[in-house]
């Protein structure tokens, strides 16, 4: 009978054995961070609406087009977040984190909500890791998000990770370059509908990564951003690709570059990935030096990055990366009705010893217990009847080479322990 519920459109259920893979990549993730000085922080799953119109920009996809926004009882609006670094810039405001001039490293694993069409590595519920480097405006700290992005695909074992950067500017400097793109496209504009004239006025710098093939003819020989930049930006940025090349970190400028969030100033980046086809966005970020302020806090210069989870275990299946595989260790059989008492301590001994096993709970035959034990695909049986009782020893089966032989519980459990 086909299930009358099914998991939301562009949403996943993650079982096992995928789910190894998740466990994998949020603790490689944790582990390369905590080198870093970073710490973790939870934020809800829902925020007052304003608080992404405000950061995330009016004019972007995300807010326009991608949000889920309810009202709730008490008549307020409420959105799912669609992103990861406002809710942060908002805790670490509302926390004060950020007291003394300190320079604040967060890091964080959430669940994000767009209302997109769905394909392959684009979904509705999807899943980021990433940081926020909040209160320096220091290339080194550009740097350091940027060297922690690509040493994190490194640690995953992908493999040809690149980082593209990119260089938007300041505010005033992205509106008089927004008019040299808007006066380069005037012939393709003027026959848009009035719609998309709009959203190209809005967001002249979008046409720059468009996807869509008439708006790439259109950007051909485009003038580029970084011939218009202030001399301080291009300091900046001089200074952040020297010190990613000192310390061995793969990159190339990339004047396309712009990012779908409003928020960024100065450096932007991302890593792709072919194998990810148009969604080949691994990961994305950049320097917000305007956030902080924009959602009510002081003048506060920031950087950050956010890694798509579901993207990055899409490459890690392609380029067949192994994981460590999260299993049990072994199924317990009683082989006589006698042995169940024996049995169910011996399962308790073998968990204080740090050994995961299952029993049985139905009381079912040695036959089936047998059957469960493999459809467990825990690598080992230890059966226990009453010859073993007598003998004081188990049978330690291996499922996978159908050998067997018979061990003192002591050996077990040390046979076992080892195994891990
Ligand atoms: P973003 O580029 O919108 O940036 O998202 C970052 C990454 O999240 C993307 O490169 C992609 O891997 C993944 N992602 C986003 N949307 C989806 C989706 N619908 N389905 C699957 N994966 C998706 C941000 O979110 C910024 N908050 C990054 C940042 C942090 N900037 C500064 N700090």
């Amino acid at each position: 009978m086909a299930p009358r519920f099914k998991a939301p459109r562009g949403t996943h259920d993650a079982i096992s054995p995928d789910v190894s893979r998740w466990q994998h990549l949020e603790r490689t993730f944790a582990e390369l961070v905590r080198l870093y000085g970073y710490r973790e922080v939870r934020t809800p799953l829902f925020e007052e609406t304003d608080l992404f119109v405000r950061s995330s920009g009016e004019t972007s996809e995300v807010v326009t087009k991608q949000m889920y926004t309810f009202t709730d009882k008490g008549d307020r609006s409420m959105t799912l977040k669609p992103e990861g670094t406002a809710p942060v810039v908002r805790a670490y405001l509302e926390h004060s984190l950020g007291q003394q001039g300190h320079v604040t490293r967060l890091w964080y694993l959430t669940p994000i909500y767009r209302y997109e069409r769905p394909q392959k590595g684009r979904y509705r519920e999807s899943h980021q890791v990433g940081l926020e480097l909040i209160g320096s405006g220091s290339p080194a700290a550009d740097a350091e998000v940027i060297e922690i992005t690509v040493r994190f695909y490194e640690r995953l074992g992908i493999t040809d990770v690149r980082a593209l950067l990119n260089c938007i500017g300041r505010a005033e400097t992205r509106k008089r370059f927004g008019e040299a793109v808007l006066s380069h496209v005037a012939g393709w504009l003027k026959d848009q509908d009035s719609a998309g004239q709009e959203r190209a006025r809005k967001n002249p710098l979008r046409l720059l990564d468009s996807k869509d093939d008439e708006i790439k003819e259109a950007v051909v020989g485009a003038p580029s951003i970084l011939d218009h930049l202030e001399d301080s930006s291009r300091e900046h940025f001089e200074a952040v690709q020297e010190l990613l090349a000192d310390a061995n970190v793969d990159f190339s400028v990339r004047p396309e570059i712009v990012r779908g969030l409003d928020y960024y100033t100065d450096t932007v980046f991302e890593v792709q990935s072919e194998g990810l086809g148009a969604q080949n966005a691994l990961c994305g970020g950049g320097r917000y030096d305007d956030l902080v302020k924009g959602i009510g806090g002081p003048d506060t210069p920031a950087v950050g990055v956010a890694m798509g989870v579901e993207r990055a275990l899409i490459v890690m299946e392609d380029q067949r990366v192994q994981v460590p595989q999260v299993r049990t260790q072994a199924f317990l059989v009683a082989a006589t009705d006698g042995a169940k008492d024996a049995v169910a301590k011996l399962a308790r001994d073998m968990r204080a010893a740090g050994i995961s096993v299952m029993t049985d709970l139905e009381e079912r035959s040695l036959r089936n217990q047998m059957k469960q034990a493999d459809r467990s695909l825990a690598p080992h049986a230890v059966i226990l009847g009453d010859e073993e009782l007598e003998a004081g020893t188990v049978t330690l089966r291996d499922l996978q080479e159908g050998t067997q032989k018979q061990v003192s519980q002591e050996e077990l459990i040390a046979i076992l322990v080892k195994q891990g």
